[in-house]
C-alpha cells in the first residue's frame, strides 16, 4: 500500500490539510483508494513540540513515504526564533533532504472563476501555464550567506546566487519533458543581462535544447519582463522555466491570474522513484488562521497532483480535479473567491461533487 505523510504545519495549514484528509477518506471508502496516511508536526508546530521545525523522525518518515503533503509553515508567533530553526528553515531542510529540485506550479483559470481574477476575463480565459521552479539551489542555499559586522561597526547582509551546470540541466530537462506533453513550448526566465549565474542558465538551457529537445519551441525572456508579460498577456506562456527566487516571486504573481492564490497547488519532484513533496503555494495566512475561512482547494488540488505523480492514481486525480471544477461551477466560493462559505463547507462541496460524479 502507498503511503502519504501529511505535514499540516502552521496558520491555515491544519485547516486545509484536514479537508485533504476528508477527501482521502472519501476516496478510500467510495473509490477504491488504498492509501495509508500518517501525520507529523512540522514548522512552527514542530518548534513548539520538539524545539526544531523538522525533526529527524519527520524527515525520515517523509523519505520513507511515497508522497508528502504539507499545509503551510511560519507565522508571527515564531518571528523571534533563531534563523537556523525558524519554520521556513524546516521547509528548506525538507526540500533539501528530499532533493526535490523541480517545483511544478500549474496556473489555470477555472471557467467558473474568471470573474474572481483581478484581470479582465479575456486576458485569463483558458489560461494554462506550468511554472517549473528550481527548488533546491540558487540564492536560497548559496554560500556565503549571513549578516556580518564590518570593522566600522556597520553591518552587511550577504546571500549568494549560485547554480551549477548540473543543477540547471536537470530542472530544464523536467521543463522540456513536461512541455512535450502539453503545448510543446518552454520559456526560460533569468537575468542574463546582469547576473553571471543567469548567463550560465541561458547557455545551459540553450545547449540542452539543441542536444536533446530541438523539437520543443524554446524562448528566453528576462525575468522582469516575464513579470510584466504575466499580467499583460499570460496566455503566451506554456511551460515557464526559472530559478528558485524568480520562481517564488513569479508564481505568487501568476497565482492571482487564477482568481486567488488559494487555488494554486504545487508538486516538488526529485529523481524518478523518489517521493514527491506537494504543497499549496498560499502560505500560512496568519491573518485568517483558525477562523475556518481558508480556501482548501489549493491543498485538495495538491492531493490531486500527488495522486497523479506519486501515487499511481491518475484516474482518481482526474476525478478529483473534475469534482473541484464541479464544486466551483455549482457556486461554492470561499471568501478569497468572493463568497461566504468556510473551509469545511468547501470540503463538503468537493466531496458532494465526487459523490455526484
Ligand atoms: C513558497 C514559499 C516558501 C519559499 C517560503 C515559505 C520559504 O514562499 O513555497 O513559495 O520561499 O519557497
Ligand atoms: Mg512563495
Amino acid at each position: 500500500m502507498k503511503t502519504l505523510l501529511l505535514l499540516p504545519g502552521d496558520g491555515i495549514g491544519p485547516e486545509v490539510t484536514a479537508e485533504v484528509r476528508r477527501v482521502v477518506a472519501w476516496l478510500a471508502d467510495h473509490a477504491g483508494l488504498r492509501l495509508e496516511v500518517a501525520e507529523a508536526a512540522f514548522g512552527g508546530a514542530s518548534i513548539d513540540a520538539h524545539g526544531v521545525p523538522l525533526t529527524d523522525a519527520a524527515r525520515d518518515a517523509a523519505l520513507a513515504s511515497d508522497a508528502v503533503l504539507m499545509g503551510a509553515v511560519g507565522g508571527p508567533r515564531w518571528s523571534g526564533v533563531a534563523r537556523a530553526i525558524r519554520p521556513e528553515a524546516g521547509l528548506l531542510g525538507l526540500r533539501t533532504a528530499m532533493q526535490v529540485f523541480a517545483n511544478l506550479r500549474p496556473v489555470q483559470c477555472f471557467d467558473a472563476l474568471i470573474d474572481a481574477s483581478t484581470l479582465k476575463p479575456e486576458v485569463v480565459r483558458g489560461l494554462d501555464i506550468m511554472i517549473v521552479r528550481e527548488l533546491t539551489g540558487g540564492v536560497y542555499f548559496g554560500q556565503p550567506k549571513g549578516i556580518e559586522t564590518l570593522p566600522d561597526g556597520s553591518r552587511r547582509g550577504i546571500d549568494t546566487q549560485v547554480y551549477t551546470t548540473a543543477e540547471i540541466e536537470r530542472v530544464a530537462r523536467t521543463a522540456f519533458d513536461l512541455a512535450r506533453r502539453r503545448g510543446n513550448r518552454v520559456c526560460s526566465a533569468e537575468k542574463s543581462n546582469v547576473m553571471d549565474s543567469g548567463l550560465l542558465w541561458r547557455e545551459v538551457v540553450t545547449d540542452l535544447h539543441a542536444r536533446d529537445y530541438a523539437d520543443v519551441a524554446l524562448s528566453h525572456m528576462l525575468a522582469d519582463n516575464v513579470a510584466m508579460q504575466l499580467v499583460h498577456n499570460p496566455r503566451q506562456f506554456d511551460v515557464l522555466l526559472t530559478d528558485n527566487l524568480f520562481g517564488d516571486i513569479l508564481s505568487d504573481e501568476a497565482g492571482m491570474l487564477s482568481g486567488s492564490i488559494g487555488m494554486l497547488a504545487s508538486a516538488a519532484l526529485g529523481a524518478p522513484g523518489t517521493p514527491g513533496l506537494y504543497e499549496p503555494i498560499h502560505g500560512s495566512a496568519p491573518d485568517i488562521a483558525g477562523k475556518g475561512v481558508a480556501n482548501p482547494l489549493a491543498a485538495i488540488m495538491s492531493l490531486a497532483m500527488a495522486l497523479q505523480l506519486s501515487l499511481d492514481e491518475a484516474d482518481l486525480a482526474a476525478r478529483l480535479v473534475a469534482a473541484v471544477s464541479a464544486a466551483l461551477d455549482g457556486g461554492a466560493r470561499t471568501r478569497d473567491l468572493g463568497g461566504t462559505i468556510g473551509t469545511r463547507e468547501m470540503g463538503d462541496a468537493v466531496i458532494a461533487a465526487l459523490a455526484a460524479g
